[in-house]
Formats: structure tokens, sequence, C-alpha cells
């Protein structure tokens, strides 16, 4: 497995100097407290994640898989049926078996899962170990350093499909999505392509319930952030004195997670020798999903360096799978 230094993922107990900033940075913010989503992703975050995807409330990845199932095909055909494929934040990588059986039918492909969760990287590895004709090279990095790692390896001639499924891209906000798309694009050769899977606008009702479940396993997953930070940080979080909330933002069309304090405290991190203030009802902000229209992605990618080529949409839950070619 490829790991850069600098971003090598927290192993259960490890230090992580990346995360100890962030940590800090986040939780000394006067107006709003905010933790970065990446971060949620540890051994317990992404197995905690698997779980939700097979929620019956969180319709996000079965959406995705069957539309990968029923288009894998027309996918590979439309994007000149490639030998390398590159995937952002793979998770483990199970609905991607779908696009990953239709490449390596005819011939072998190379792919290579980049995630800043080493433990979801080792499950990808293993579960799509039985894939015929597939050659795996994890890459345990954030995105960019990972697609640059995966772009070295590139075969002279050989083009490149991108795979970002999940929605992922809404955790970025539309700016920051765009210029994403952009730093993408520019590390891409003309005839690579990217494929984007992005939920799409519903229901506040839907969309509620998709990040705020009756069991607790969302709420299980975002506390989790508290919990790592006392494992990895020595931090002091009473979990018990928190509670998960999600909030739908009509204005900006995402969902908003949030950790809040349910009294006034002080909680130390030993590690950061730091003690951060929180009033009752004040809030970490700890992700943000933003929602689509199917008809803006097209235009988000011709903005950012990438000429749609075409979308599929599953419409009972409203996801979109859009094939985008890398502008000249
Ligand atoms: C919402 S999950 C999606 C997983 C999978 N693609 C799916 O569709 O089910 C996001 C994944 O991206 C990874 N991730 C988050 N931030 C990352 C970053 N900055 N660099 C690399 N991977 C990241 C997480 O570890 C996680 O596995």
């Amino acid at each position: 497995m490829f790991a850069s230094a600098a971003t090598a993922p927290s192993s259960a107990a490890g230090f992580n100097a990346e995360f100890a900033k962030a940590v800090a940075d986040g939780l000394t913010l006067k107006r709003q407290k905010t933790l970065p989503p990446s971060w949620l992703y540890d051994e317990v975050g992404s197995a905690l994640f698997e779980v939700i995807t097979v929620l019956p409330e969180y319709g996000v990845t079965r959406a995705e898989a069957a539309l990968l199932d029923r288009a894998a095909g027309e996918i590979i055909r439309a994007s000149g049926r490639p030998a390398h494929i590159v995937e952002l934040g793979s998770g483990t990588g199970t609905k991607t078996r779908h696009i990953l059986k239709a490449a390596a039918h005819h011939h072998t492909v190379q792919y290579a899962p980049i995630d800043i969760s080493a433990a979801a990287l080792a499950n990808c590895v293993h579960a799509l170990g039985d894939v015929m004709n597939l050659s795996i090279e994890p890459i345990a990095a954030t995105y960019l350093e990972g697609i640059d790692t995966a772009v070295a390896a590139r075969k002279p001639g050989e083009s490149i499909l991108l795979l970002f499924l999940g929605s992922t891209i809404g955790n970025f906000t539309r700016t920051e999505a765009a210029s994403f798309l952009r730093q993408l694009s520019k590390r891409m050769q003309p005839g690579d392509y990217l494929l984007l899977g992005a939920d799409l606008v519903k229901s506040r009702a839907r969309l509620i319930s998709a990040y705020d479940d009756p069991i607790g396993v969302t709420a299980a997953f975002n506390l989790n952030l508290l919990a790592r930070i006392n494992r990895e940080l020595e931090g002091h979080f009473d979990m018990s004195l928190f509670t998960h909330e999600a909030r739908y933002n009509e204005r900006y069309s995402r969902i908003e997670m949030h950790l809040r304090s349910r009294v006034d405290q002080q909680v130390s991190i030993e590690a950061l020798d730091l003690t951060v203030p929180f009033r009752k009802d004040e809030t970490i902000w700890t992700e943000s999903s933003h929602k689509f229209r199917a008809e803006e992605l097209p235009c988000v990618g011709r903005r950012s360096g990438w000429a749609c080529v075409r979308q599929w949409v599953d419409g009972e839950w409203g996801f979109a799978e859009t094939l985008f070619r890398k502008s000249k």
C-alpha cells in the first residue's frame, strides 16, 4: 500500500499531527466551532459508516448501487473501456464492484482506491480481491496526494477513469466543489474521464431521517469524533453531555451535522494542552452534505474543466451519476 508520511492515517491510538492541528484550530474558533468531516473516518467511524449505508432511512448507497449495477456497461463503454481506474474516497468500494467487473470483462484493469482511512482501504482490498482480471493498488492518502501518486503510475498512452462516488462531493461547499473539480481536471490528461455520484435535493423529512436515523447509528458516527479525540489526543469529552443534530439548511440545500453541548462545560484535551469551553446548546459543526439538482451538475463540471458526456438518474430516491470527459 502506498502511504505518504504526512498523511499517514491514524491507527487506533496513534498520534496524527494533522488531526491534532485540525482539532486545535476548529475547537478554538470563536463564532462556530468546527471539525472537518474527513476525521470522522477512523477505524470505528468507517465501520459505523458501513452500517449507515444499509439503514432503511439512508437511501444514498442503495440508489447509487442500483444505478451502477444497471449502467456499469454503458459507463465503461462511454469512458473508452479504461484500463486504469482511480477512486477518490473509495471506502470499502462495495458499489464499485459493478464498474470494476464491467471494466475487467475484456482486459486487465488496474484499480487504485484512495482513502484517508487505512481500515476502509484494507476492507476494500479484501472485498474486491475476487474480481477477475483486477490488479488493486490501494493508496492511503488524502485525495489530491493520492491522485498524484496514481497518476505517476500511469502507463504511456493509458487513459484514466476517475470515480468520486457516494456523494462525497457534497461535503464541499459549492465553491469548494468547483475548485476541487478544477484541481482534478488539472491533474488529468485529455481522454481521461470522471464519474461523479451526487445525491439530489429531496424533501426535508426524508433528508433528516437519513441523517438522524431512529436507532442512532448516525449519532454514534458523529459522536465517535469526540471519542476519537479522547483516544488519540487524551481528550476528556463525556459523550453523554453532547447530542447529535442534523439540520436541513434550505438556502444552501444541505444537511449540516452538529454535536450540541447539553450543558455549560469545559473539556480538556491533554495532548494539545488545551481546555475548550462550551456554552449550553453551543455546537461543533462536523459535516455538511450538499444536495444537488441533476441539471446543475453538468454546469459545475463545465466551469471546472470537465465536459458532461452522459448522466444517469435514479428517480426513486433521487441520485445522479454524471460522466465527464476532461475538456481540452
Ligand atoms: C461518504 S464516505 C463514501 C465511501 C464510498 N465512496 C461510498 O460511496 O460508500 C467518504 C469516504 O472518503 C474518505 N475520505 C474523507 N475525506 C478524505 C480525504 N480528504 N482524502 C481521502 N479520503 C477521504 C473517507 O475515509 C470515506 O471512506
